[in-house]
């Protein structure tokens, strides 16, 4: 790590990590009121654990990127942040939002918009509270010693994401309208421009774990930004079906976003072909494993299972039931949180000078939290397709059909237990680290991949 200033991710990340323990614990009430045991109903419905639960697991993402920016941004830009005494209070700021937020939720201070349920008042703290961010990473770049693809790719992204925020907080009194604007938020993030800011952690991960060329790397994240917006902003039809919006939006959802998997494929393959073609091997294998898993991860949740319920003669059928639920925790799981995983891997030994990759907690964190969440897509499918037919299909009540589920949700408790056990793993090793050092300032803990530089273009 060349640069003091990237030290602030650790904290970034820490909060992450915090904030996924949260959200799990909420992961798990819902799933025991799912098997019939909502004991804590009178504290905690069901609506709020799912705002809480759902709220929780973008902050931490967001948490995630903002660490990420903060370390990635300075090595890039080969400069100091440029006002480093802002980081830590706009951390702070964020953090406290957040509570404020969560806590609402609990005592009925929300607006009941899925994903978007934090209050009018609290989004204008959000929106200040980005603004700073970009202006500190902007300034940054802007007056850094070089512009790299990456960078820009990634700055991108994170701009492009707040500027998305605002369509979310207009107020609508129609609900075709809000519905409308509400997609250019939820879906426009994720199948667009997070997909940007994976795009350029994916990058800049594989250019320091596998010592392949710069140039040759940032080629390919130019396709995959195309493919991604070809498809993706277009694809938002997916969600007009039946909202109320005209039926020329069936075809034109239906048909671009079944083409929204390749912009995935293209990721998977460019991770899988670099990390195997590498010529220098970095001995941190377990960073590499998540960046590459993530891709993977991300084509098989995002892309074949967003694929599996995209065309309007399937959603038709499966359109908010559990169906839902299984593509959105692998997809968020393989996009957004394993490339998290992936850069926090990398960047903490970097941070504090210690070499933890090889610890078994490591390799068990990767393999239980994966098979623990393949095993959730696998409880959540059963789940819906049961749910589809009797619900659906057969017409039957849908409550009666819930008490039915109960019984997948055993299954899901236990693919959660192992899933939790991996996250267990995860901050086990986080903590071991330690906290940043300032001897860890200046050196390279790989030793043998210095970055090159040699395609900076100022
Ligand atoms: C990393 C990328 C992705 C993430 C994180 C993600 C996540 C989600 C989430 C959380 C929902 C539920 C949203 C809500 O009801 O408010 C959803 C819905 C949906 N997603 Fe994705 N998705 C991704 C990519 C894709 C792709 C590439 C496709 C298509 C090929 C797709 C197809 C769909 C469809 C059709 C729905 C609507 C389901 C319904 O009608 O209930 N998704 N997605
Ligand atoms: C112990 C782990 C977890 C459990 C038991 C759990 C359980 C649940 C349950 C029961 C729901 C509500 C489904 C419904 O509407 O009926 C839900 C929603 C959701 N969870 Fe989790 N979850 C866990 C972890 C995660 C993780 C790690 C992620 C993301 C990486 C995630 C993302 C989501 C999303 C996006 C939704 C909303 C899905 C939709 O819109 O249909 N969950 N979760
Ligand atoms: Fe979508």
């Amino acid at each position: 790590m060349k640069f003091k200033s990237q030290q602030f991710g650790y904290w970034f990340f820490a909060s992450a990590m915090l904030l996924l323990v949260l959200q799990v614990l909420y992961g798990f009430i819902m799933g025991f009121a799912h098997m019939g045991y909502d004991n804590l109903h009178e504290w905690i419905p069901f609506n709020t654990a799912r705002a809480v639960h759902t709220n929780l697991l973008v902050v931490w993402l967001l948490l995630g990127f903002m660490g990420s920016a903060y370390y990635i941004i300075p090595e890039e830009a080969d400069r100091e942040i440029y006002w480093p005494k802002l980081v830590m209070p706009q951390l702070i700021s964020f953090l406290l939002v957040g509570v404020v937020a969560v806590g609402g939720y609990h005592v009925n201070w929300w607006e009941g918009r899925k994903f978007l349920e934090i209050p009018r008042p609290l989004d204008w703290l959000v929106v200040a509270n980005v603004l700073l961010f970009l202006a500190n990473v902007g300034m940054t770049i802007w007056n850094g010693k070089r512009f790299t693809t990456t960078s820009i790719v990634l700055y991108l992204g994170l701009l492009f994401a707040a500027l998305l925020y605002l369509p979310g907080m207009i107020a609508f009194d129609n609900q075709t309208l809000d519905s409308f604007y509400r997609w250019w938020v939820v879906h426009l993030w994720v199948e667009g421009v997070w997909e940007l800011i994976m795009g350029g952690m994916l990058c800049f991960l594989l250019i320091k774990l596998t010592g392949i060329d710069r140039e040759v790397l940032e080629k390919w994240l130019y396709i995959i930004v195309g493919l991604t917006f070809l498809s993706g902003i277009l694809g938002t039809g997916h969600h007009y079906y039946y909202i109320g919006t005209p039926s020329y939006w069936l075809w034109i959802g239906g048909v671009f976003s079944a083409l929204e998997p390749v912009a995935f494929l293209g990721m998977a393959i460019y991770a899988i072909a670099v990390a195997r073609k590498g010529e220098r091997k970095h001995p941190n294998r377990i960073a590499l494993q998540w960046t590459v898993g993530s891709a993977i991860v991300a084509f098989v949740g995002a892309g074949f299972l967003g694929l599996a319920h995209t065309l309007p003669q399937v959603n038709l059928w499966t359109h908010g039931t559990l169906v839902t639920a299984m593509h959105g925790h692998m997809a968020f799981w393989g996009a957004y949180a394993m490339i998290n995983f992936a850069i926090i891997a990398y960047a903490l030994p970097q941070m504090t000078g210690r070499k933890l990759w090889d610890q078994p907690s490591a390799m068990l964190a990767f393999w239980c939290s994966n098979i623990g969440m393949i095993c959730m897509t696998g409880a959540f499918a059963v789940a819906g397709i049961t749910q589809v037919n009797l619900e659906r299909r057969m017409g039957l009540d849908f409550l009666r059909v819930q008490e039915e589920l109960h019984v997948h949700f055993f299954g899901l408790i236990l693919a959660a237990c192992l899933f939790a056990l991996g996250i267990g793993f995860f901050i086990l090793n986080f903590i071991r680290h330690g906290t940043p050092n300032t001897e860890a300032i200046g050196m390279d803990v790989d030793g043998s991949i210095s970055d090159e530089g040699e395609f900076a273009t100022s």
